[in-house]
């Protein structure tokens, strides 16, 4: 399901209203006194800190280490101050000073509002209660409430990013947030310990449990750093081979962009459309076994040449297929990328769908780019000469479904 930009502002507002209502609601019921005023201060405080300690997301929203305080405040003080604390968390926006971003506060307030609510209800229907004590806790609510909570707050928080990014939400939350699930559920004991320890030693004891929960911030911090540096090898690497062919300069950038954009619009999952990101980056690796003489050549090449150049999907193929792990279908791609549909390529010649889909992408975006691109023996192609070169071979040497999609990103671009 794809969102359009109008439907954007309307789910912030319909967020930010129906968790605001929700804290008004539960708000009714407040109970002031000078031990839950103690309480409340303290869990707040802690939510807040907590919530200082971000980590982005790759494909937009981020994850905190607050969980465990928030859920150890809703079983332990109940919803009215589970809300009005985690509402305490969406307050960190104020670091910006200035640039504090006053719409997002309140739709953080209201998420947090939403999914909080939610998660006591999980917990009260399946016969939770306030507890202070281990002997009055029970597994199966404390299961729900911390399941509540997640399934609520990722889809909420992917569903903003989706419409923002005019993406799937499934997908988004399945790229962003399913492998952060078992790491929150993990959380979950940590939060009840927190609560028992609260009530059965003291205060300052929950604060030795932040230390574990710092464990998990610098673990999420470590894989986020080391995905943008994984990222910055592999263009780097594609750089080092664009240097040897100056006829090639940010290629790979170019091919990159447009061959994410193409297996998005043929409706290529963003981890598949990633995994065709880098193979287009890295297409042509495999021209660090060409030779400088033949990759320099001002004029036509030779038979020979040509079965030298040709040999670069293979060794491509075969460097990358020593990475292992996901780089195994970045590999196959690599190999492959100069297959046509009709089986007249190389250097399997497989034809039609046994080609993968990202091999089949670049050969086109390839094509096109390297036609309008300037080179020593010939003049670069007008963008209209080669979008009819690529309908004229759409079927034979593309796969026409590619080429329609190409043209769609194409145009999409140009306006
Ligand atoms: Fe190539």
């Amino acid at each position: 399901m794809k969102f359009k930009r109008n439907e954007l502002s309307l789910y912030i507002y319909l967020v930010t209203v129906v968790g605001l209502a929700l804290l008004i609601i539960w708000t009714v019921n407040i109970d002031i006194s000078w031990e839950t005023g103690k309480a409340f201060l303290f869990w707040a405080t802690l939510v807040f800190i907590a919530e200082l300690f971000s980590v982005s997301l790759p494909y937009g929203g981020s994850v905190t280490l607050a969980f465990p305080i928030i859920y150890a405040t809703l079983i332990t003080q109940g919803p009215v101050m589970g809300v009005w604390v985690v509402s305490c968390g969406a307050l960190t926006e104020l670091k910006k000073g200035k640039n504090a971003d006053v719409k997002k506060i309140l739709f953080n307030c209201g998420q947090f509002t939403i999914s909080v609510s939610g998660a006591w209800l999980a917990y009260k229907y399946t016969g939770g209660m306030v507890i202070r004590s281990p002997d009055a806790a029970h597994i199966v609510p404390l299961i729900c409430a911390a399941t509540s909570y997640f399934v609520l707050n990722s889809f909420i928080v992917s569903t903003v990013v989706a419409l923002e990014k005019k993406s799937s939400v499934f997908d988004m939350w399945s790229n962003n947030f399913r492998w952060a699930m078992p790491n929150y559920l993990a959380q979950t004991p940590l939060g009840f310990l927190m609560a028992m320890v609260y009530y059965q030693i003291s205060w300052w004891a929950v604060t030795f449990i932040m230390f574990p929960l710092f464990v998990v911030y610098w673990a999420y911090k470590l894989y986020m750093d080391m995905r943008k540096e994984h990222l910055s090898v592999i263009q780097a690497l594609a750089t080092a081979v664009e240097a040897r062919d100056p006829y090639t300069e940010k290629h790979s950038q170019r091919m990159a962009n447009y061959a994410t954009e193409t297996a998005r619009e043929l409706g290529c999952s963003i981890y598949n459309a990633e995994v065709i990101r880098y193979a287009a980056i890295l297409h042509d690796i495999g021209k660090i076994g060409v030779s400088d003489t033949i990759l320099s050549k001002d004029d036509s090449f030779s038979k020979e040449d040509w079965n030298k150049i040709r040999r670069h999907s293979t060794i491509g193929g075969e460097i990358l297929s020593q990475v292992g792990g996901s780089f195994t279908e970045v590999s196959r791609i690599v190999y492959h990328h100069h297959e046509r549909y009709n089986g007249s390529g190389y250097p399997a010649k497989i034809q039609g769908e046994s080609i993968p889909l990202g091999s089949r992408i670049i050969a086109v975006v390839d094509a096109y780019d390297a036609m309008t691109s300037h080179r020593p023996y010939r003049e670069a192609l007008s963008k209209e000469k080669a979008i009819k070169e690529l309908k004229k071979h759409a079927g034979t040497q593309f796969d026409g479904k590619v080429v329609e999609a190409f043209l769609k990103v194409l145009k999409r671009d140009a306006t």
